[in-house]
């Protein structure tokens, strides 16, 4: 019995690679596939592409870091882990609970859309090259009554199916399939999209930076993809660090987690753009694009019904590696503070997550006249108030917390295992959590509200 217990002593990952794999499957999601691609092809291409690696630098390895080490140290779910250093810090935490509840509920109806596409892919449906007549169909499914709710349950089941169970039997195991065969999937695509005739003007367009186009928008785009994309400022990584062992070497870990998550957005990149390209598709087409413009190119490839089979199994499983991890956050809240059991946990927060995701759904037909926060229906509602609000003030209350309130050099011991570890870059990473990334995430919080 390595990692399951049910008798109050608290799972562990199984393995170093399993943990890696889970938290590099939160981090990789709808993020990198649908919205990096299309984030650069608004931004600019290379531009874009190099103004995310500044960000990834400044914030995204730093919060990585400071949110695993949170998470270790106390062994705790989000909530627990601020209330175990500091008593009144438990409300950050429930913030990032509540982001978790909130994300996953429109997250989920993404996914159902994504295996309602599947499932047309594997019957042979979307064999039409007309980007019209797609457009229409995708309208036609997101504004229905009931297949996109039937999908989002069904997308939702997937996800409590794996949660269920636990952490080493459920999302390590559901991880360390999907994710290589998420790699091997993605490589195909990108072979087949770099040598279409043409694909050239792709890739150009992703690795070659108009330095004009860098402006003030651009860089706090990248910064809000940099957090979106990692799953920082949430407690995510908390959660997952928090079935971390203590030998475990998080410096490595930090930095691993989002290579793996920014080789995946640059191959999906390398899958799309010049695909896109290749066929004389517009590079941002936006939230169309994984539906509408790639089902498009795919129709006039050959052998195209397998590419997009196997298109939307990738996307699909990025979907579901990411949607455990958000239950996770919940679920592991519930059963520590609680103490319900995981299982009926799992069932209870599922069940309701689904309920609220049902008007995120229903805003796309039926209820798109009902507005929620000014002109926003509920999903887009979800998704400002989760993305926009709290995700980045979840961030930047944990590098006050682990730079000013817990103290950096506490975090250090135990990112250090205690001084058994070398952490070369210390100085530098309490620097960066203590005033670099503070400032930058409160630009970002700033704009967000700003709109
Ligand atoms: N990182 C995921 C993606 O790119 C989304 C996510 C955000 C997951 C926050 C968990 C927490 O799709």
């Amino acid at each position: 019995m390595a990692n399951v217990n049910n008798s109050g002593e608290r799972e562990q990952w199984g393995s170093k690679i399993g943990f890696i794999l889970a938290a590099a499957g939160s981090a990789v999601g709808l993020g990198n596939l649908w919205k990096f691609p299309y984030m650069a092809g608004k931004n600019g291409g290379g531009a874009f592409v190099l103004v995310y690696f500044v960000m990834l630098f400044l914030v995204g390895f730093t919060l990585m870091l400071a949110e695993i080490v949170v998470g270790r140290h106390t062994q705790l779910n989000a909530i627990g882990a601020y209330r175990k250093i500091r008593k009144n810090w438990a409300w950050v935490g429930a913030l990032g609970v509540l982001a978790g509840f909130i994300i996953l509920s429109f997250y989920s109806v993404v996914g159902g859309w994504v295996t309602a596409y599947l499932v047309k892919a594997l019957s042979g449906g979307l064999k039409i090259t007309d980007a019209q007549t797609l457009g229409n169909m995708f309208g036609q499914l997101i504004s229905d009554a009931r297949t996109p709710i039937f999908y989002h349950a069904i997308f939702m089941i997937a996800t409590l199916l794996i949660v269920y169970g636990g952490i080493g039997g459920g999302i390590e195991k559901a991880s360390k399939i999907m994710m290589p065969a998420l790699f091997i999937i993605i490589i195909i695509l990108v072979l087949r999209s770099v040598t279409l005739p043409g694909a050239f003007k792709g890739i150009e367009y992703l690795f070659v930076p108009d330095f004009s186009k860098i402006n003030i928008g651009v860089i706090l785009d990248a910064l809000g993809q940099v957090f979106f994309s990692l799953s920082l400022g949430m407690g995510c990584m908390i959660t997952y660090g928090s079935y971390l062992s203590k030998d475990t070497n998080i410096p490595e870990s930090a930095v691993t987690i989002p290579l793996i998550d920014t080789a995946v957005a640059l191959l999906a990149g390398l899958a799309v753009l010049p695909a896109v390209f290749a066929f004389g598709f517009e590079p941002a087409a936006g939230p169309g694009l994984v539906f509408i413009t790639f089902p498009a190119v795919f129709a006039k490839m050959p052998l195209g019904g397998i590419f997009s089979i196997l298109f939307f199994v990738l996307v699909l499983f990025a979907a579901l590696t990411s949607s455990i991890s958000l239950l996770e956050v919940v679920v592991a809240y519930v059963v520590d503070e609680w103490k319900i059991k995981r299982k009926i946990a799992t069932v209870a927060l599922a069940f309701i997550i689904f309920l609220i995701g049902i008007p995120a759904s229903l805003s796309f037909g039926p209820w798109a006249h009902i507005k929620v926060l000014g002109d926003r229906g509920f999903f887009d509602t979800y998704d400002f108030i989760s993305s926009n609000i709290l995700l980045p003030l979840g961030g930047l209350l944990l590098c006050i917390f682990v730079g000013w309130v817990w103290g950096t050099d506490k975090a250090v011991k135990e990112a250090s295992n205690d001084g058994q570890l070398e952490f070369k870059l210390a100085p530098f990473w309490s620097f960066l959590v203590k005033y670099v990334a503070p400032v930058a995430i409160a630009i970002v919080f700033v704009r967000s509200l700003i709109g």
